[in-house]
């Protein structure tokens, strides 16, 4: 099958080329990949890191833990199973997909073709544990393991056994397989990590996973161009962007639409995409499952995130909700259900509270002006 190249696709190779380093050196076993919703860590995986490492001949693993639930364990089990499968009867394709709807990959290698989900029906050895699993994949070549939000794992305790069994697997084969685990929400990947309790306890180093730079809105520009034989200013698209606190998804939304209606100016796009965010139904859905007190809280940390427990705010919020007393427990208590419905979150390196999403933020944003 011919490869279909993504044109609006801005790679990375530098960032790829790092990282795959790491693994060849034996510098680390494992990273983290850890951002907010929508910055480009599945895209980055499937279209920068993929195609590094079929180039220098590992054999690659993606899977995307994001709808798995209580059944992640039997589904990655499944998956492994047969990705051993596709290395057994060395299939031409040496990658090997789960869950990739959402980005739509289209990798081309040197001898490879598109990986497949293959039939199991005449796989001749199987395992049943993760750890006979991994040895086995581990005895064959050298792996390369893509697991994509991969704090979903840690929600469910079913997983916990998944988890431990994983830990030691990637422990005992770490020479020969290599791991990249990523999630949208810091707050579930800190929980994986971090925790003493939790067997990833140090497991999985953290790489920042930088933002895009000038060159993003400069390609994104010139492809537009390209496309569509209209300039489009990569200046003023940058601004946007900087607008959008740099969430690649929403530029490229942007820049698609722009394509689509010639009549729209690029301000015009902006602000229809802005007044169409602003009528979501999904974030509505969200703000209606909040508390009267979670809903102030969102306010505030969209005006300020610092003071949240100070006497002041806890002023504020008894004078709006017309109660006597707000302490700092009860402010503690709808800050943690907040970040447990993954709204907001505080990265371990800034200590504050934000938005977990940059598209709820805009849209919160977007109620506060009506
Ligand atoms: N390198 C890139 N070049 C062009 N567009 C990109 C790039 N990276 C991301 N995008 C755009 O941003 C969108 C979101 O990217 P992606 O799904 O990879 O983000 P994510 O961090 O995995 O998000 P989530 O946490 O929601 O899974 C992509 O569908 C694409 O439109
Ligand atoms: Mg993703």
């Amino acid at each position: 099958m011919p490869a279909k190249q993504d044109l609006w696709h801005y790679p990375r190779p530098q960032l790829a080329k790092q990282i795959m380093g790491i693994f060849d050196s034996g510098l680390a076993h494992s990273l983290t990949l850890f951002a907010p919703r929508r910055m480009g860590k599945t895209e980055f995986l499937l279209k920068d890191i993929v195609p590094n490492a079929l180039h220098h001949h590992w054999q690659v693993f993606y899977f995307s833990f994001l709808d798995t639930g209580a059944e992640a364990a039997p589904e990655f089990l499944t998956a492994l199973q047969a990705f051993l499968h596709q290395i057994q009867f060395q299939s031409k394709s040496k990658v090997f997909f789960r869950q990739v709807s959402q980005v739509g990959i289209q990798i081309h290698a040197a001898g490879a073709g598109l990986g497949a989900q293959l039939q199991l029906k005449d796989t001749p050895e199987k395992f049943a544990d993760i750890k006979s699993l991994i040895h086995a994949l581990a005895a064959k070549d050298k792996i390369l393991l893509l697991l994509d939000e991969v704090q979903v794992l840690a929600q469910k305790k079913e997983n916990s056994r998944l988890i431990a069994g994983l830990r030691t697997a990637l422990d005992i084969d770490k020479d020969q397989v290599k791991v990249i685990f990523t999630g949208s929400s810091q707050e579930g990947l800190r929980r994986m990590f971090s925790e003493s309790k939790a067997p990833f306890f140090h497991f999985g180093q953290n790489l920042p996973f930088p933002e895009f730079d000038t060159g993003f809105t400069t390609h994104m520009a010139a492809r537009f161009q390209a496309v569509t034989s209209r300039a489009l200013d990569a200046d003023a698209l940058w601004e946007v962007f900087v607008k959008m606190h740099k969430v690649p998804f929403f530029l490229r939304t942007l820049v698609e639409r722009l394509a689509l209606h010639p009549e729209w100016s690029l301000q015009q796009a902006y602000a229809t995409m802005r007044q169409e965010m602003a009528e979501d139904q999904t974030f509505v859905k969200q703000w209606k499952q909040c508390s009267l007190l979670e809903q102030l809280l969102l306010k505030r940390i969209l005006e300020k995130p610092s003071g949240l427990f100070s006497e002041e705010t806890q002023q504020e919020l008894q004078t709006t909700l017309g109660i006597a007393t707000v302490g700092v427990a009860n402010i503690q208590s709808a800050l943690r259900s907040l970040e447990n419905k993954g709204l907001i979150c505080r990265p371990p390196s800034r200590g504050q509270y934000q938005f977990e999403d940059a598209l709820f933020q805009e849209w919160l944003h977007e109620q506060n002006l009506k």
